[in-house]
């Protein structure tokens, strides 16, 4: 599992704080969704649970290890982690880039690419079209889902997700949803998911905190945080959805 206490992050010396105070739990096999606007502090929180960033304050915990303890190497080979805003080694074909963690464990080349194909397959890539292509050959949304299939490589028991569907158009997105729900239940894997999208919150997360100017606001099930928000920022935050259904149902009403 996964486990922040008291966690600070400033960039500046403590003039301002990115992340203020933050405490929570991921239980092993559970998905937790950070939800919050830009700049609230989501990419640092998660950054921080594989040290691409460390914390000014405060311990955090992977498997009951404090993370600063660990070698970060060996932390992050067993932490997928997809990148917000994708990420890929521009040099590497598809297939390397799904294997590049395999290949730092040492796999044989064979199970490396049947691997890599595989998982090609899982996120929709077909790989006879495209394992042997060049990230920028691919569109935004078929290199976001190369950054998926490269966070699961490995097989690993923690995933770290950051907007890992935000260039994906409605439908895609929306598959892939399904295809994380599908994969989360049968292989228990301990996940953080990072959004700013109400309903991909709600879909996708055992549990959701609403992080805001790097606060907590709230944590809870979608059902405890709709029935009782914690603050009016949570409630004012789950309220604007709502009347945008309302209205699209006016307007889907209107023309009959
Ligand atoms: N390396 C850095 N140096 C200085 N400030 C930073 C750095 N990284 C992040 N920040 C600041 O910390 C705050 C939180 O940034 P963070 O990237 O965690 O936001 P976010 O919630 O992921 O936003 P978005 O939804 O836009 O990705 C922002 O005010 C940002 O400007
Ligand atoms: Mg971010």
């Amino acid at each position: 599992m996964i486990r922040l206490i008291r966690v600070f992050k400033s960039f500046d010396n403590g003039r301002s704080y990115a992340v203020k105070d933050l405490s929570l739990e991921v239980a092993s096999g559970e998905t937790l969704v950070l939800l919050g606007s830009s700049g609230c502090g989501k990419t640092t929180t998660l950054k921080m649970i594989n040290r691409l960033i460390e914390p000014s304050a405060g311990t955090i915990e992977v498997a009951g290890e404090d993370v600063m303890k660990q070698d970060p190497v060996a932390l992050r080979r067993k932490i997928g982690y997809v990148f917000q805003g994708i990420g890929l080694f521009p040099h590497m074909t598809i297939a390397q880039n799904v294997a590049v963690v395999p290949r730092l464990l040492g796999w044989p080349v064979q199970k490396r690419r049947d691997r890599a194909y595989s998982l090609l397959e899982l996120v929709g890539l077909p790989s006879e079209r495209f394992a042997d292509r060049f990230p920028d050959e691919l569109s935004g949304g078929q290199q976001q889902r190369v950054g998926v299939a490269r966070a699961l490589a490995a097989d690993p028991s923690y995933l770290l997700m950051d907007e890992p569907f935000g260039a994906l158009d409605a439908l895609n997105r929306e598959l892939l949803q399904q295809e994380l729900l599908k994969l989360k239940q049968e292989l228990q894997k301990t996940i953080v998911f990072v959004t700013h999208d109400i309903f991909e919150a709600l879909l996708l997360g055992d549990r959701i905190l609403i992080l805001h100017e790097g606060r907590m606001e709230q944590i809870g099930t979608k059902e405890e945080i709709l029935s009782r928000p914690a603050t009016t920022f949570v409630r004012d935050l789950f309220a604007k959805p709502a009347r945008q259904l309302a209205a699209f149902r006016g307007l889907r009403d209107a023309k009959h």
